[in-house]
């Protein structure tokens, strides 16, 4: 029997090959979990719809997490269908490209709103509007970066979007277990190339700086992100929750080499 067999995940995230929410639901299916897929919109539907016919023919369909009605209507999807969900992967962030470079405090009104409302309130608003649809001791997982905690060249207002949704996945911890045993957790992934990550100013140069500097001395993968993802959505992870686990072959706890 499969770790994750009888387990349902809804994986939202998923805009091409290279996503890490596409390495999360591979291994989630590998591991004998059902999915639904969601899609942020139209750009990316037959995307993830090629996704769903190869993991077991999964449903899709969109969500928007700037809008409420969307997550409404996600929730409307999988109640519709007689499902819970197991686990709940929430895989996705934006901030406008001009926004990640040069000085943090140039970061307009605008982009601050915009960056932390898709970033860090979606996952609020994800775990409100999906109640009713959580099966109990459900884990939701969320995906963070170091620049949260440090200050990384670029990175900047993703930055304090991922310590603001850092700060949520402890305060949503406590909400959540004390309604049902849900579990909330996020994974720090080390950098990864991927669409969101290549808009990133000097990208490549923090790969190259990772890979040199790791106790593991190579990137992390999207795959071992799906294997921690696996990890958390199963029962192995049952009494941990409002944690932040990293998964960048230890690149974090290294101060000078
Ligand atoms: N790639 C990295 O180096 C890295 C490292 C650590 C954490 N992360 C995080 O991993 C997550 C996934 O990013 P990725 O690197 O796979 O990039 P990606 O570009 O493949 O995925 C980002 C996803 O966010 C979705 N999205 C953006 N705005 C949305 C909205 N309003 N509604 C619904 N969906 C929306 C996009 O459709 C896309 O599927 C993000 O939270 C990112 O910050 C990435």
């Amino acid at each position: 029997m499969a770790l994750l067999d009888g387990k349902m995940a809804c994986v939202l995230g998923v805009a091409n090959r290279w996503s890490i929410a596409t390495a999360i639901a591979r291994a989630l299916h590998q591991h004998g979990a059902s999915l639904i897929l969601t899609y942020e919109g139209e750009r990316t539907q037959g995307e993830v719809e090629k996704l769903a016919r190869e993991l077991g023919d999964a449903p899709t369909t969109a969500c928007e997490v700037s809008k409420d009605e969307s997550i409404g209507s996600l929730r409307e999807f999988i109640a519709g269908r007689g499902l819970a969900v197991d686990a709940l992967v929430h895989s996705l962030a934006f901030a406008r490209k001009e926004e990640l470079s040069g000085k943090y405090f140039a970061t307009s009104r605008s982009g601050f709103s915009l960056a932390l409302d898709i970033s860090a309130y979606s996952l609020a608003a994800l775990c409100r509007e999906l109640q009713p649809v959580f099966a109990p001791q459900a884990s939701v997982m969320a995906m963070t970066y170091l620049g949260s905690v440090r200050a990384v060249t670029n990175y900047n207002v993703m930055g304090v979007a991922k310590a603001a949704l850092e700060s949520s996945i402890r305060y949503l911890a406590n909400d959540m277990g004390e309604l049902n045993g849900v579990r909330v957790n996020a994974i720090s992934a080390g950098p990864i190339k991927t669409a969101s990550a290549r808009a990133v100013g000097d990208f490549t140069r923090i790969l190259a700086q990772v890979a040199e500097k790791a106790p593991l001395r190579r990137n992390a993968v999207a795959e071992d992100v799906g294997n921690a993802a696996v990890f958390l959505a199963s029962g192995l992870s049952s009494a941990i929750t409002g944690q932040i686990l990293y998964v960048d072959a230890g690149y974090n706890i290294m101060g000078i080499v």
